[in-house]
């Protein structure tokens, strides 16, 4: 008898293959010091896209003062859409599909605030 876990599933109207998902996974390497998913951004996701298979990206800020580490993606900027169309067109590319996962950190932000940015919460 086949696993559940590799069935097929129909996720509204995305289609997987299985139901093996990548976990959300902050590697802070975007861009300094405007946030934007780069080169090896676009790489780290296309080396683990697979046909059928989910990716969920790494927690991806929606305003710069939702942002809690350095250097992790945004997607509140046209530079920052830019930078994840390439990686969503590379994970496509290989057949899988990818959601993205939005965080504000809310008060988290105090401490990047030491350093010099404005203050939240
Ligand atoms: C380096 C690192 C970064 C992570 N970044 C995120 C993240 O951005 N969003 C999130 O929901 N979880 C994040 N997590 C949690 C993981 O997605 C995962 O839930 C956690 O490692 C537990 O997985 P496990 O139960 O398979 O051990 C991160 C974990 C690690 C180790």
């Amino acid at each position: 008898m086949t696993s559940p876990l590799f069935k097929p599933l129909q996720l509204g109207a995305i289609s997987l293959s299985h139901r093996v998902v990548m976990a959300s996974l902050t590697r802070m390497r975007a861009g300094a010091p405007d946030n934007v998913p780069t080169e090896l951004s676009v790489e780290y996701y296309r080396q683990r896209a697979s046909t059928g298979g989910l990716i969920i990206s790494e927690a991806s800020q929606v305003s710069q003062t939702g942002q809690g580490y350095p250097t992790t993606p945004g997607i509140h900027s046209a530079a920052q859409v830019a930078g994840w169309k390439k990686v969503v067109e590379q994970v496509h590319a290989r057949g899988g599909k990818i959601f993205m996962q939005l965080w504000h950190v809310g008060r988290r932000r105090l401490s990047i605030s030491k350093r010099g940015r404005s203050k939240i919460g």
